[in-house]
């Protein structure tokens, strides 16, 4: 690896991968032992099985598009925690404004203010560039718009001054229908067609550097914990919800 590669993921966030998975799975170049070895050390012992402690341990940097898939993860979970507020206001059950209200925050700075920026400023420019995806990218765009007019009135609905009445239950259920109708098949879009497509256009140096200029951003307006906290902070809502418990979506077969 050369030392332009090796500076560019000087702070990323390194995931552990044994030698065999590496030969068997790596198409970007591995850094791997002498002093790119020690940033490994960002991994918590918890984090590292013995075994992945070995000589043959390589690691490799969390690539732009897996940044972004996983941050899709948070926007499915908190599309799920809308879903259990849906479910409950059809049920006549008092509409967990609390729980919502998080929920929007998190869509509002995490996704909207901080995931779709890094696509609109670095995958959307270079696929236009490209001329790839002409028809998808403006409606991408046009759906990030109307997302922030939905979570603006999921937020003005849920906000800690209001008891919803009848008219605000009718209306947060539209609005989070609405976001759930628009983002599940924009994510699944982005995932499945246009971050492959972004892969293929933008130059494997250029790659690795937007892998270090996501992370900055990511700690810039996160802090340490970054990805990992807000993360967290979606548990907590789901948890006040009675949906953290994966084992309870489980069917009897
Ligand atoms: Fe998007
Ligand atoms: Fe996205």
């Amino acid at each position: 690896m050369g030392g332009r590669e090796a500076t560019a993921m000087r702070r990323r966030e390194m995931l552990g991968l044994s030698g065999a998975a590496l030969a068997g799975s790596l198409t970007l170049t591995a850094c791997g032992g002498s002093a790119d070895g020690a940033r490994a050390g960002a991994f918590s012992p918890a984090e590292s099985s013995p075994a992945e402690s070995s000589p043959a341990q390589a690691e490799v940097p969390v690539t732009p598009p897996e940044d972004l898939m996983r941050e899709h993860g948070v926007l499915k979970r908190v599309l799920l925690i809308y879903r259990e507020g849906i479910r409950r206001i059809g049920n006549g059950e008092q509409v967990p404004a609390q729980a919502l209200n998080a929920g929007a925050r998190i869509i509002r700075s995490f996704i909207e203010d901080y995931h779709e920026h890094l696509e609109e400023k670095y995958v959307f420019p270079p696929l236009k560039k490209a001329g790839k995806l002409t028809d998808t990218v403006p409606v991408l765009e046009l759906q990030h718009q109307r997302g922030r007019v939905l979570t603006g009135r999921i937020l003005d609905m849920t906000g800690a001054s209001k008891t919803p009445g009848t008219g605000d239950r009718r209306d947060v259920v539209a609005a989070m229908a609405a976001f759930i109708r628009m983002y599940e098949p924009h994510e699944a879009r982005e995932d499945t067609v246009v971050f492959p497509a972004f892969r293929d256009v933008v130059p494997p140096r250029r790659f690795l550097e937007l892998g270090e200029i996501f992370e900055d951003e990511e700690h810039r307006r996160f802090g340490s914990s970054g990805f990992t906290g807000v993360v967290g902070q979606v548990a907590d809502i789901e948890k006040t919800l009675g949906i953290y418990d994966l084992a309870r979506f489980t069917p009897k077969v």
